[in-house]
Formats: C-alpha cells, sequence, structure tokens
C-alpha cells in the first residue's frame, strides 16, 4: 500500500500568520521541511491541493517540492482551465482532479465525473499527454467509477469523507459501497485509491475494501504531528497502513 502524505495543512499554519508577507526571512513553517520529514517518516509520495484561491498552498510551494523533493508529487487540483494551464507548467507525477468549493473547509463530496464527461474527457487527456498520471476523486458511486473508466481516467480516488465520519449500520453500508466501487474499478482496469478522514483509528476497516493500493492522508497526520513530529506521525500511520491485507 502506496502512502501519499498531504502537507496543506502545514501551509495553512504558516498562511495564518504570514499569508502578507511570504518574503520575510522568518516565515514558518517550511512546507519543503515538511516534505523531508514526511519522507524521512515513510511517505510515498507528497500531495499538495493548491486551491484556486490559493488559501494554503501557494504556487512557489508546488513548485520548490517539485524541484527539492525526490519523491513523487501528486497535485490535487479543481478541473478547471486556470488550474490545467498551472498543471501543465508543473508536470506532477500525478493529478487529482477534485470538486471545489470557495466557502468549503475542506473537499466535500467527490467531482460528478457522469455529469460532466464532455468538459473533464479533454482536460484528462491534455494531464496524461503532458506525463501526469490522472486520478478522479469521487463518491463510492458505480456510476461515477464507470464515467471515469470512460472518459479515460486510469486512476480513481475513492472518497472515503462519509464512511469517516459515521457510525453502525450507516459507517457499514458505505463500506460495502467502498467495496463495490472498487471491485468495479478493478474490473475496468482502473487503480483504486482511496482518501479523506482515515485514521490509525478506522484503517482496519478498510480491510473490508478490495484493491487499495494507495491512501491519501493529510488531517490526521499533521494533527499528530504537533505530539509527536511530522515524521513519527508518518511512521505510525505508515505501520497501521502496511497492515491491509487485499
Ligand atoms: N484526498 C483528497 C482528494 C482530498 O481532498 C483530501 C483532503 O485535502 C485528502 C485526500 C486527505 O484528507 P484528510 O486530510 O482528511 O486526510
Amino acid at each position: 500500500m502506496h502512502l501519499g502524505v498531504n502537507i496543506d495543512h502545514v501551509a495553512t499554519l504558516r498562511q495564518a500568520r504570514y499569508a502578507a508577507t511570504p518574503e520575510l526571512p522568518n516565515v514558518e513553517p517550511s512546507v519543503l521541511d515538511a516534505a523531508r520529514a514526511a519522507m524521512e517518516g515513510g511517505a510515498d509520495s507528497i500531495t499538495l491541493h493548491v486551491r484556486e484561491d490559493r488559501r494554503h498552498m501557494q504556487d512557489a510551494d508546488a513548485f520548490a517540492v517539485r524541484r527539492e523533493i525526490p519523491l513523487p508529487l501528486n497535485l490535487e487540483m479543481g478541473a478547471t482551465p486556470a488550474m490545467l494551464d498551472f498543471a501543465l507548467s508543473l508536470k506532477p507525477d500525478y493529478v487529482c482532479l477534485v470538486p471545489e468549493r470557495r466557502q468549503e473547509i475542506t473537499t466535500e463530496g467527490g467531482l460528478d465525473v457522469a455529469g460532466r464527461m464532455e468538459e473533464l474527457r479533454p482536460l484528462v487527456a491534455a494531464l496524461l499527454q503532458n506525463g501526469s498520471r490522472v486520478s478522479m476523486f469521487i463518491d463510492p458511486d458505480l456510476a461515477q467509477v464507470e464515467a471515469s473508466a470512460a472518459i479515460g481516467a486510469p486512476m480513481v480516488e475513492l472518497h472515503t469523507g462519509r464512511f469517516a465520519n459515521t457510525q453502525g449500520a450507516e459507517r457499514a453500508a458505505e463500506t460495502a459501497r467502498l467495496a463495490a466501487a472498487a471491485r468495479r474499478a478493478h474490473e475496468l482496469g482502473v487503480e483504486v485509491h482511496a482518501g479523506h478522514g482515515i485514521q490509525v483509528a478506522n484503517m482496519a476497516e478498510l480491510n473490508a475494501v478490495p484493491h487499495l493500493t494507495e491512501l491519501n492522508i493529510g488531517h490526521t497526520i499533521v494533527a499528530r504531528a504537533v505530539f509527536v513530529g511530522l515524521a513519527a506521525a508518518v511512521r505510525e500511520m505508515r505501520c497501521a497502513i502496511d497492515s491491509y491485507q487485499w
């Protein structure tokens, strides 16, 4: 299982104090140092979400990580012409297309690939041609999986937010939806990733979801890093996901 570590929250903390004065020599914390610590802790790739409003990661962060960090870079971005231009110049190893609303706190819900196939097809083709592997961040819904395969996306990232934020019967039902979506993607030859709200505490339940090859995890790692440091927090997560049994 591949672990992508999302370090957006490190930039969120920096922006909380220094958004207006990025040129100051005392700006902290460093996104590059965070990427290095994630690598030390066992990350397989670094994930950054450059949002349209640039609320946390800045363009310069993405280019610095691309240049300085010898791990694959996974850029999460909204499916817009402006972000496509940005990705074409950054040339990340992976691009994950996500829905984006300016008011949301974090990515809420998956991308409606089935409803936007004609618009997304050329965007996926342009990214693939530019050398980035593309995944679609979708709800665990068969129609979304099938639409992603139909427009040529080689990977999907299943949204685990609902799984993470529900309990009991609702959680069991959502786990079953994730498993069905993962099976369908695998049948269609699409690589299956997952992300959102995954924690050490809920990881074991993802053993019910087959074919997962990568998890992208951010919030819990940065939250835990406050107490144990980032490399150690990544190591704890690495240990938890290494128990995945498919
Ligand atoms: N994958 C995608 C596409 C996301 O948008 C996010 C949140 O930025 C994550 C994974 C990571 O979610 P979390 O921060 O809850 O671990």
